[in-house]
């Protein structure tokens, strides 16, 4: 359990303008991808957070030279004096996406060795795609005590991945830049932090066509320079944001957006009747009156994306009507539903469904957050609810969101931090 928990009143709409951070998913990829450069990498944009600064303490553990400017939101990373290929268990426990050091210290060394990962509770997560892809490459992969050992001169393959997965599709996009020869994935992920990636291989004298489609091309180099990056926004946050926005029923500009990265996304809350508007990087919700009910099914991208089923679910238990929600990506990501149901919302679960029953007002309740968009679910429902809502285990949130508490109290929230009982 956190030491402190969030103590929210809500039940107030949020107006004025905001900003998104970068984004998380894209920075634990191209932070990880610095150490295949040859030279000191500047990479902007890069979000504060906890997730971030792990990533950071792994580096260092593997003797880089890093710098991060929190305020500037720059990190940079001198990967020349790297002198080591094994991330510890210890470190490797902290987060899910340490797994990227495998493609990263594979495709720089021709070996690693990586504590299985860990990360957020939301279903069985193997990695048995990434494993098939670094052997299609030619590496021996071992697991001991909780570690995995991966060693090999790497060659170009053809990889079909048996379903679409983002972690191996950046993984062994990692471990093949530098492979000898070619290497096509096939089924691969086309989320925009795949695409941010390659543009940041690419611009570090990587050989990478067709990211952004399920079929990536890859030319094996020799070398990586060094350079300047700014990683693109944060899909999730933007989406995390809009949906606060509506549920509240307030009136919120967001700056610093893609919004074509959000099209899922908008399309189901105009669907719902929540107006949605957007001019370069700003995007415009509003809502005028209440929302309808809809069905929801996540997909890989360009589909409605897991990481906002939650988020969405927050909304939608006050929208008229029975909404559906389906989850097909991961197995086990309902779990903030038991928490919204002590807030009053009315939910059964069917498998991979969830029925979604509105309710006129949530009321405030003390909550625990599971997982990280879990956790932004159940601060969405706070906005919403009547009265005083306190969310343990807060700090779930902290992994992947910049600023958070500080953005929605700007727009009119009331949020602060008191000791967890
Ligand atoms: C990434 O997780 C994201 N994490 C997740 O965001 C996101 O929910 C997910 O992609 C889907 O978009 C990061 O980018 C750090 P997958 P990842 O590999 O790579 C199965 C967040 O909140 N699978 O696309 O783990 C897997 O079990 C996090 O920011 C295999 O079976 O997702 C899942 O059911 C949560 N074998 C499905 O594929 C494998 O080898 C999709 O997983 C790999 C995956």
């Amino acid at each position: 359990m956190d030491s402190y928990k969030l103590v929210m009143k809500g039940d107030r709409a949020l107006s004025g303008e905001t900003y998104v951070s970068g984004g998380k998913n894209t920075s634990l990829a191209v932070i990880p991808a610095t150490l295949l450069c040859s030279d000191v990498c500047i990479i902007d944009n890069l979000p504060d957070i906890e997730d971030v600064r792990v990533l950071h303490r792994i580096l260092n553990k593997l003797g880089a030279k890093v710098e991060f400017d929190t305020k500037a939101n720059r990190m940079i990373i001198d990967p020349r004096s790297v002198n080591s290929s094994l991330v510890p268990f210890a470190f490797s426990q902290q987060m899910r996406a340490s797994y990227y050091l495998m493609g990263a210290l594979l495709g720089r060394f021709g070996e690693a060795e990586v504590g299985y990962p860990g990360g957020c509770d939301i279903g069985s997560r193997p990695i048995d795609q990434h494993i098939k892809g670094f052997e299609a490459l030619g590496a021996d992969i071992t697991e001991f005590g909780g570690m995995m050992a991966l060693k090999g001169e790497l060659k170009g393959s053809i990889i079909n991945f048996d379903m679409v997965t983002v972690g191996a599709t950046i993984n062994v996009m990692l471990a093949a830049v530098r492979a000898k020869g070619n290497t096509i994935l096939m089924n691969a992920a086309r989320e925009p932090h795949v695409v941010d990636l390659a543009n940041f291989l690419n611009s570090m004298g990587a050989n990478i066509k067709g990211a952004g489609t399920d079929s990536i091309r890859i030319r094996g180099v020799e070398k990586l320079h060094g350079g300047s990056y700014t990683v693109i926004p944060d899909q999730i946050e933007t989406g995390t944001l809009m949906i606060a926005v509506a549920a509240t029923r307030g009136d919120v500009a967001i700056r610093g957006t893609i919004p074509t990265h959000m099209e899922a996304l908008t399309a189901k809350l105009l669907e719902m009747g929540v107006s949605v508007s957007s001019i370069d990087d700003v995007i415009w919700v509003r809502v005028k009156r209440g929302h309808r009910a809809i069905r929801l099914s996540t997909q890989e991208y360009p589909g409605f994306p897991t990481d906002l089923q939650q988020p969405m679910s927050a909304l939608l238990t006050r929208a008229s009507g029975r909404s559906e929600v389906v989850e097909n990506i991961f197995d086990n990501r309902f779990k903030h539903l038991d928490e919204m149901r002590r807030m009053g919302a009315k939910v059964n679960i069917s498998g991979k469904t969830a029925y979604i029953e509105g309710v006129p007002q949530l009321r405030g309740a003390p909550v625990t957050a599971t997982d990280l968009r879990g956790g932004a679910a159940l601060v969405i429902a706070g906005l919403m609810a009547e009265g005083i809502t306190e969310i343990y285990n807060p700090g779930f949130i902290a992994r992947g969101y910049e600023n958070l508490e500080a953005k929605l109290n700007a727009l009119g929230g009331d949020i602060h931090r008191e000791t967890a009982d």
